[in-house]
């Protein structure tokens, strides 16, 4: 059957009524895919949720399209956001699928190529402040108390609601629940929607409850830290957030669920990158790597037991941000003439090794 999207899917688990639009770009319904190679080597049975096969390459599609849904049939004719890049992409989109206009603040220089590339081809209205993610959710929730405009950030309850359906997904695609979700964290809003999904999916569907294992970037780790980050810094900028809207539900989702809020380095977030690129065919960006970084900390601590069913999240697509891969890569390509000979050597040399 043809997948209708998160509102006609789940309309009985959203506030969707006989007014809500049923806005689609056919979001949701992304794969969970088994890591037989990690698995093996790990000991778990290790599954990633690929978000990045959402329309615009992100799980920021589920929230946006309950957002902007709600805003039109609230009769708002414009969204705001400040974004990392990809909530920029996911407002922009839905907002032009429903004929509405979309304002973005971002910090200048610190979004990641792909996802700029999304706003201006969607045709949003783009500020670049010279500041960060954080300043620039300050300024819109300020802005968004007084101008005509709909803030569509996860301080949005509507973000909340749409995301939560990955929880859903999750539990039915596995049969139950995992073990561990080990989840990337920026502004939080992400891990908070999952456990709101996997609490109302077990309430109806006796699904069981995972342990919330959610990370931050080492340089942008507030919760971790226990205080506000002023200067957040990290390869992967869309986890670079230093004063998350949605930290103290983090932080309940972890205790609530028995697990916790931890921390990667920069170094750790590549060495998954590419590892599950490398070893099983799955290329995801930076930032959602920050979850199996996680996993493989979890694992050799022995905090992940040997034997458990984990789902680690990839937030977004890896052709989000080309550059950081080309950049930490060594592997670029044989430039050769075009010469049958030249070519069929080197080709045979490379088989040969
Ligand atoms: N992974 C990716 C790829 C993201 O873009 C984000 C957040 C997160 C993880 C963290 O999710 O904020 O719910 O804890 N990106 C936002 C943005 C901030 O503007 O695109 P969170």
């Amino acid at each position: 059957m043809m997948w209708k999207g998160l509102l006609a899917q789940y309309k009985e688990y959203l506030p969707v009524t006989e007014q809500t639009p049923m806005l689609t770009l056919h979001e949701g319904n992304t794969p969970l895919i088994h890591l037989a190679n990690l698995s093996k080597q790990l000991g778990i049975n290790l599954h990633v949720k690929v978000e990045g096969t959402n329309p615009t390459g992100s799980f920021k599609d589920r929230g946006m399209v309950m957002a902007v849904a709600k805003a039109k049939e609230e009769g708002s004719h414009t969204v705001i956001c400040a974004s990392t890049g990809n909530t920029s992409a996911a407002a922009a989109a839905y907002a032009s699928r429903a004929g509405m206009r979309c304002i973005i603040v971002i910090p200048n220089g610190k979004i990641a190529m792909g996802k700029l590339a999304q706003a201006v081809m969607y045709g949003a209205e783009i500020v670049a402040i010279e500041g960060n993610f954080d300043q620039a959710l300050a300024m819109v929730r300020k802005l968004s108390e007084t101008a005509p405009v709909t803030l569509v950030n996860s301080v949005n309850p509507y973000r909340i609601e749409g995301q939560k359906t990955a929880a859903f997904e999750v539990c039915d695609q596995l049969g139950k629940a995992p073990d561990v979700l080990a989840i990337p964290v920026g502004n939080a809003g992400n891990i908070t929607a999952y456990w709101k999904g996997f609490k109302e999916y077990n309430d109806h569907h006796q699904t069981g409850l995972p342990k919330m294992h959610g990370f931050e970037a080492e340089g942008a780790a507030a919760i971790v830290r226990g205080e506000v980050i002023e200067n957040p810094e990290t390869i992967a900028t869309a986890i670079r957030i230093g004063n998350p809207a949605s930290w103290e539900y983090a932080v309940q989702a972890a205790n609530e669920s028995q697990g916790k809020i931890d921390e990667v380095t920069d170094e750790e977030i590549i060495e998954a990158y590419r590892l599950i690129a490398k070893s099983e065919g799955v290329f995801a960006e930076p930032g959602s790597c920050a979850s199996i970084a996680g996993v493989l900390k979890d694992v050799k601590s022995g905090k992940i037991p040997q034997g458990s069913t984990v789902v680690a999240v990839l937030t977004g697509n890896g052709l989000k941000d080309p550059n950081v891969a080309i950049d930490v890569n060594e592997v670029s390509p044989t430039v050769l003439p075009n010469d049958d000979q030249k070519v069929f050597e080197h080709i045979q040399g490379v088989v040969a090794s």
